[in-house]
């Protein structure tokens, strides 16, 4: 049997096989073909997910990169703009436009939730974040599904489009996460327009590609569970468990890669210092060890504890936002479709390797 590998082409079809013979057999295992020690255990990828030895891997300029003092300052200068009083603010906007999108499905016998939806809504909830207009969704989506901020950084049109909003903020600041990034001060100076140009590509990417895709594999299991999905629909508040344990059974990244700073102990034996770190989120999602009957989807399972938003000093800073949409876009669905179900014939196919959901959602609605 040849040795088990992510570049094997039928990995990226259904990785779960492989996934359960890495853990069983090969908790620890160097994958040549695609460069990278793998981790497959949830205790082992909780564990580096947190350990400061493993950082993220170079090239790139993303938040994940910063370490340490610039890191703090960076996550204490987001965070307060993506919780509390100023995520209350967003709660309208990202309800009216689930609303609106969701009606405007009404009139169709079929659609796909993917193309109509959740591409646009989590992406309309980090516009409505940043404070940028909303006329311009359709162009930060286009943006938002480019994967643009996989090396840090911002490509020429996102830094042209953003340019006459910054010096706006910077003269007249309003309560909006960009304002909070012009007026902020690192070492007593401002950030430059190319850092803040940065952290919004990053913002962008990360929250407006992973919560369309988490918000896809959502739809996806409540339509392969009918009888949940009627049960989410009578019980709003089952929605974040819903939200939860798909994210547990199916996390929209599936793959965190690390690179070790240091020799480190694992269920499996050491990493030497150097390597390249595949941690499979995705992977520790069904461990059986940590989640009983792993691969069933159910919105009663108690403390789903997942590690889909990371773990650890770089957990994600935008898990309240992420939730917010999905709720906010669940029950505009649920409401404006009372007969949603799988269009005839079709079956979804989850494309992807680090980052992973169904390319479509077909649905008949009426
Ligand atoms: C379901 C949706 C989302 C998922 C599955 C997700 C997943 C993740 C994961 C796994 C990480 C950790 C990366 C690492 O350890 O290297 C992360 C970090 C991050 N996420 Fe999210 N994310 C989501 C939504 C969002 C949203 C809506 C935002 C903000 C608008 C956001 C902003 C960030 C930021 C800034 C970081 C870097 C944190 C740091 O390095 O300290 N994410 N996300």
């Amino acid at each position: 049997m040849p040795p088990p590998s992510l570049a094997d082409p039928a990995v990226a079809r259904d990785p779960y096989p492989l996934y359960r013979r890495l853990r069983d057999a090969h908790p620890l295992l160097h994958d040549e073909a695609f460069g990278a020690w793998l981790l497959s255990r949830y205790v082992d990828v909780r564990a580096a997910l947190s350990d400061p030895r493993l950082v993220a891997p170079p090239p790139g300029r993303t938040f994940a990169h910063l370490e340490e003092a610039t890191h703090d300052a960076h996550r204490a200068l987001v965070s307060p703009a993506l919780q509390g009083r100023a995520l209350a603010a967003l709660k309208a906007g990202v309800d009216r436009t689930a609303y609106v999108l969701a009606r405007r499905l009404v009139r169709h016998q079929e659609a796909d939730l993917v193309e109509e939806f959740c591409h646009w809504l989590p992406a309309a909830a980090v516009v409505a974040a940043l404070g940028l207009p909303h006329a311009d969704t359709a162009r930060v989506t286009a943006w938002c599904r480019t994967g643009l901020t996989h090396l840090g950084g911002a490509p020429a049109d996102l830094d042209a489009f953003l340019r006459p909003h910054l010096a706006r903020r910077r003269a007249h600041p309003g309560d909006d996460l960009l304002s909070v990034l012009c007026t902020a001060r690192a070492g007593g100076r401002p950030l430059s327009d190319e850092a803040v140009t940065g952290l919004v590509a990053t913002l962008l990417g990360a929250g407006g590609e992973a919560t369309d895709r988490a918000l896809a594999a959502l739809l996806a299991n409540l339509l392969d569970h009918p009888a949940q999905l009627a049960l989410v629909r009578a019980r709003p508040a089952l929605a974040d468990a819903a939200w939860a344990e798909s994210l547990r059974r199916d996390p929209a990244v599936h793959i965190v890669l690390r690179r070790a700073l240091a020799p480190v102990a694992t269920s499996g034996g050491t990493i030497p210092a150097g390597a390249t770190v595949a941690c499979l989120v995705g992977s520790a999602g069904r461990d059986a060890t940590r989640f009983a009957d792993p691969d069933r989807y159910d919105v009663f399972r108690a403390a789903p504890g997942q590690l889909a938003f990371g773990a650890g000093r770089h957990r994600c800073l935008g898990v309240q936002l992420a939730r917010l949409t999905a709720r906010s876009g669940l029950y505009a669905l649920l409401e404006a479709l009372p007969a949603v179900r799988w269009a005839p014939g079709f079956r979804p196919a989850p494309e992807g390797l680090l980052t992973r959901s169904p390319a479509a959602v077909r649905v008949s609605l009426h």
